[in-house]
């Protein structure tokens, strides 16, 4: 295929559940937004010959060919050229994130939708999001097993979305800005574990379950009415809850308690866990007043980082 580009540059931002995790993969809905202030960067350029993968924050340079068809920047290649139906030229890739791994940021999902983004532009063609979309979703079955699909889906689309897995997304309307603190435990979140952990008490018990899921998606939607009416205390209120059932699932860590009642205690109108569990990241909800404060309180807590971030009012 001709290269009509020299060198070509994709980027995709983070994520974070704002509510509604582990329900999500039992079709309940589930509330995602982007992290633009840590993204992935994938830059493609002309090279000799071959075709080379460098991604130095994970200590990887190798050709394509000598990873295993499994891996997952093998896979999300494989996937594109047949998405393309085209060969590569010689090339090299350059993969570079800023968002943490393993932590609930989407750091997967997001080194995928910036890869295939990249490799279509340097052959010239642009796939529409719902096709990259589809590829990082399989990309993300190698990550995570059973995915529900959220964490592509709000990479891709880089939006607040509302999303359900027989249904797809939505855009998430959001009224007014949303301080929020996100603080790490340091702990990596297994997320294939964990989501087969709450499978397997699902199965042993379903009927407890099951009313577990419906009460995280009572919250989903008291979040989202939140959101859309700019009603920051209701939103805390709402996240308290759901990680109050999050904690029933059994997904809660004493580290990520802590984290969360410690930015509580600093005047957050709520917080939760986000994401898989186990560790992993945590996220509260503040005033724009109390956000330094939440923020220390985390540090003073043991949080090994902590971002601070708005979400912007959607237009
Ligand atoms: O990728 P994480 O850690 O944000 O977790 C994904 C959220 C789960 O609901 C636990 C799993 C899924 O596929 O939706």
């Amino acid at each position: 295929m001709r290269a009509p580009f020299h060198s070509v540059e994709a980027r995709a931002p983070g994520k974070i559940i704002l509510a509604g995790e582990h329900a999500v993969v039992y079709d309940r809905p589930a509330l995602a937004v982007p992290v633009p202030s840590v993204q992935a960067r994938v830059q493609v350029r002309r090279a000799p010959a071959g075709f080379t993968l460098r991604a130095p924050d994970i200590g990887l340079t190798a050709a394509l060919d000598d990873l295993p068809p499994a891996h997952p920047l093998r896979r999300a290649v494989d996937l594109t050229q047949a998405a393309l139906q085209a060969a590569w030229p010689p090339l090299e890739v350059r993969i570079a994130s800023s968002i943490p791994v393993a932590a609930g940021l989407g750091s997967g999902a997001a080194v995928t939708v910036a890869l295939v983004r990249a490799l279509a532009a340097f052959v010239g063609r642009a796939l529409p999001p719902r096709q990259v979309n589809a590829l990082a979703y399989e990309v993300e079955k190698l990550h995570h097993g059973t995915p529900s699909g959220i964490d592509n889906t709000v990479v891709t689309y880089a939006r607040p979305i509302r999303y359900r897995k027989s249904r797809g997304w939505q855009p998430l309307p959001v009224a007014r800005a949303v301080p929020l603190v996100i603080a790490d435990t340091g702990r990596a979140a297994p997320t294939r574990e964990m989501v087969l952990g709450v499978r397997q008490r699902w199965q042993a018990q379903p009927a407890r379950y099951e009313a577990l899921f419906d009460a995280i998606a009572d919250q989903v939607a008291a979040a989202q009415a939140a959101l859309a009416a700019g009603d920051l205390p209701a939103l805390g209120q709402a996240l308290n809850a759901n990680h109050a059932l999050l904690q029933a699932l059994g997904v809660s860590t004493p580290e990520l308690d802590a984290l969360v009642n410690a930015a509580r205690a600093a005047g957050a109108y709520g917080a939760k866990l986000s994401g898989a569990g186990g560790g992993g990241n945590m996220l509260a909800v503040t005033d724009a007043t109390h956000q330094p404060a939440v923020a220390q309180a985390l540090r003073a807590a043991g949080a090994a980082r902590v971002l601070c971030t708005t979400l912007p009012p959607t237009p």
